[in-house]
């Protein structure tokens, strides 16, 4: 059934899980999401990005997953627009039957420059507003994700800052979270603490310096009944990296979120777990290995589904470790 994002987090804060958010853009990834969550037992949350919107197209994407939802009707659904870089863009995704938008007021509206607080809440506010009264959920952020290693937001043409940000912007204050929950009644909230977008997120395993967890427990004692999110939370898994690089790929020495510090950060309120980077490699990782293993194959169906599987392998490894498995 579709259910919005607030019904799935209070849930997820009454019995302290958290929930991983996964991009969709396909079907062999809606498939794999929805197959680990029959298999655990877990409720889901998809989210579509403008890049999704741009690929499978709005209708394709809202139709993935109603389909979703009709072939698996025991488990809850959030349909999820991830990344709205404007009220206008938000409305057309509640029109479109969205059971839950995020307003990233973080940035302007071209989505790269730092945009002021007052800008943000003005549109946070706004589609609070307008989502409320449809019953849809509202996800703000506050702060500007980014490396505090090297001060950039990441991907270089994907979702993000562009240039160098300091130290302020990218590691979320706890007055200002305090300020911007009271100013906008969000029903969950992005903070920054040292996360990027994409695969290239630490230059080493991260520490507490580069990856604030401290940072999260203080937001919560702050905000105890506000629902925290993660964006940039992939754990950019060594073993596909390894597999990738072995069978023809070529991806730089990098690290991402130990799924650890994930469930650390769930101990002290996040309750939504975004994660697209690593469905990416282990699709990637297992289509280049395949080619490489069966090279007189020529069935799409035949590499799709491996790297359905390897996909699906990386969403019961979550669902189990977030706690959501059995939850559904
Ligand atoms: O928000 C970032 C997600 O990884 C979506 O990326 O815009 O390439 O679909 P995308
Ligand atoms: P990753 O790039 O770490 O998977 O993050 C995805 C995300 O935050 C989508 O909003
Ligand atoms: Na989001
Ligand atoms: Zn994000």
């Amino acid at each position: 059934a579709l259910v919005s994002l607030r019904q799935l987090l209070d849930h997820a804060g009454e019995h302290a899980y958290g929930l991983p958010a996964f991009n969709v853009n396909n079907l062999e990834q809606m498939r794999a999401i929805m197959m680990a969550a029959d298999e655990t037992d877990s409720p889901v949350i998809v989210q579509a990005s403008a890049g999704a919107r741009k690929y499978a197209g709005a209708p394709f994407l809202r139709h993935l997953i109603l389909s979703a939802i009709e072939e698996w009707p025991h488990i809850p659904v959030v349909m999820h627009q991830d990344h709205g870089t404007s009220p206008a863009v938000c409305q057309r995704s509640i029109q479109l039957g969205f059971s839950s938008v995020m307003m990233d007021g973080s940035l302007k509206e071209d989505g790269k420059t730092p945009a002021d607080y007052d800008y943000n809440v003005r549109v946070t506010r706004e589609v609070v507003k307008m989502a409320h009264a449809c019953g849809v959920s509202v996800e703000g952020e506050i702060g500007c994700l980014g490396s505090l290693e090297t001060g950039m937001a990441g991907e270089e043409d994907g979702v993000g800052a562009e240039g160098v940000l300091d130290h302020s912007q990218l590691l979320t204050s706890v007055e200002e979270a305090r300020q911007f929950v009271a100013d906008t009644n969000v029903d969950a909230l992005a903070i920054a603490v040292g996360t990027s977008h994409g695969a290239y997120k630490f230059t080493r395993p991260p520490t507490g310096d580069i990856l604030a967890i401290d940072r999260i427990k203080e937001i919560h004692e702050a905000l105890p009944n506000t629902h925290l999110v993660m964006h940039g939370s992939s754990s950019v898994p060594q073993e596909w990296l390894k597999i990738i690089n072995e069978n023809g790929g070529n991806i730089g020495e990098t690290y991402g979120v130990p799924v650890e510090q994930l469930v650390e950060a769930i101990k002290h309120g996040v309750r939504k777990i975004n994660i697209d980077t690593d469905l990416r490699l282990a699709s990637t990782g297992a289509i280049r290995k395949f080619m490489n293993d069966y090279p007189a194959e020529f069935d799409p169906r035949k590499y799709l589904q491996a790297s359905m599987n390897a996909m699906k392998d990386i969403c019961v490894q979550r669902y189990e470790a977030f706690g959501s498995a059995g939850h559904a």
